[in-house]
């Protein structure tokens, strides 16, 4: 039988470097935020997602005795990543005199974690930062490994820095109450580390019944350290996405963009109704479907691709994406948007494929042809 204590006890996942942290998961991590500021920090700016105002206060409980604390509600989700909501806060951080030796916490799910950390990134040219995130999305991706940013007009993630965190605490128990639809949408992220590097993920969630994946389930909790390993591993190794390999070799952090460029595009062009993981789900089946038509991935593993998404109960084709019913997702205009993805080099589009299971890959400038066969895969239209 399993050891209880195995099971509330932390688990400690390093990310070196030049400026190492730890993301923790585990539960009841508040308690440690301020071992995690450290005792030089002397006031914290709270950016927390405004509709988890209730949870938030758990954050400043911990935080009130040991430091003045400054509270920043933001818009829920991408609605936070604006330059507008950025510069309330930095106007606020001016307000309160917040200097070099003071830091951010931020609490909530991937917008607003991009959002506090980009806040934290840029005030004085960089202050420490904190991430606890309280979506399975922000624990496995948008919280670790240091990228921050906001949207423009033009596209997701414009506008950005890279910014390590001081740590990352991924309280399990935050994760109660989340919505199925929005915990679904993070299980989209760790499938997707399943296909690049971790097949086992994808073993737990097809054999997963569905009370593991729910809030609390060892096999979430084992899916969630898993998926923070695979994205430690790529950034140690590749910080700052400068490998930019193309055709065969690991494409280094870039890989964690498989599905993304798709995803992205669907993501504007829908005005972020559809949400980032069941956008990737779909960003996914579509790259494994532009992989096999290329001859580099065999049909068994893009079945698998639907498979799984699916039993992640996540959308694998254009038609399933709910919220997208009233908008042009043609061809031609989904080509455009994801030309303007940054991962767009020049002109060529870049997509990351497989080659084989948990072996990617960067395809560049595959024709119109290509493109357009492996979007009707998926369902897509002219
Ligand atoms: N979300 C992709 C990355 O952190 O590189």
């Amino acid at each position: 039988m399993a050891d209880p204590t195995e099971l509330t006890r932390p688990t400690r996942i390093a990310v070196t470097g030049a400026a190492p942290y730890d993301v923790v998961v585990g539960h009841g991590l508040l308690d440690q935020l301020p071992e995690v500021l450290g005792d030089r920090v002397e006031r914290v700016a709270l950016i927390f997602d405004s509709s988890l105002a209730e949870r938030a206060q758990e954050a400043l409980r911990v935080l009130n005795p040991h430091y003045g604390v400054l509270v920043l509600g933001v818009p829920k989700g991408e609605a936070a990543k604006t330059s507008a909501v950025a510069d309330q806060c930095w106007e606020a951080l001016g307000d309160e005199g917040f200097t070099r030796s003071d830091a951010v916490v931020t609490f909530g799910g991937g917008a607003t974690t991009d959002l506090g950390g980009f806040v934290a990134a840029t005030w004085l040219r960089g202050v420490r930062v904190v991430h606890v995130p309280t979506s399975v999305l922000a624990m496995v991706d948008a919280a670790v490994g240091g990228k921050t940013g906001i949207d423009t007009g033009a596209g997701k993630n414009l506008v950005g820095a890279f910014h390590e965190p001081a740590g990352v605490l991924c309280d399990l128990d935050l994760l109660d109450g989340l919505p199925a639809e929005e915990l679904a949408s993070g299980l989209g992220e760790v499938v997707k580390c399943g296909f690049i590097a971790d097949p086992e993920i994808l073993r737990l969630v097809e054999d997963a019944s569905g009370d593991d994946l729910r809030p609390g389930a060892r096999v979430l909790r084992e899916l969630v350290e898993r998926a923070v390993r695979v994205k430690v591993d790529v950034v140690v190794d590749d910080l700052k996405e400068v490998r930019g390999t193309t055709g065969a070799g690991h494409p280094g952090r870039e890989a964690l963009n498989y599905g993304h460029t798709l995803a992205h595009a669907l993501e504007r062009l829908t005005g972020y109704r559809v949400r980032h993981g069941e956008a990737v789900a779909v960003g996914a089946v579509f790259v494994a479907e532009l992989a096999r038509g290329e001859g580099l991935l065999g049909e068994d593993v893009v079945r698998r691709h639907r498979a799984a998404f699916a039993r992640a109960g996540l959308p694998t084709s254009v038609p399933e994406l709910a919220g997208a019913d009233d908008v042009d997702l043609g061809f031609e205009t989904v080509r455009s948007a994801m030309a303007v993805d940054k991962k767009a080099r020049g002109s060529q589009l870049r997509f990351v494929v497989l080659d084989g299971l948990g072996s990617p890959r960067i395809l560049a400038g595959p024709d119109d042809t290509a493109l357009q066969a492996a979007y009707a895969a998926i369902g897509g239209s002219w």
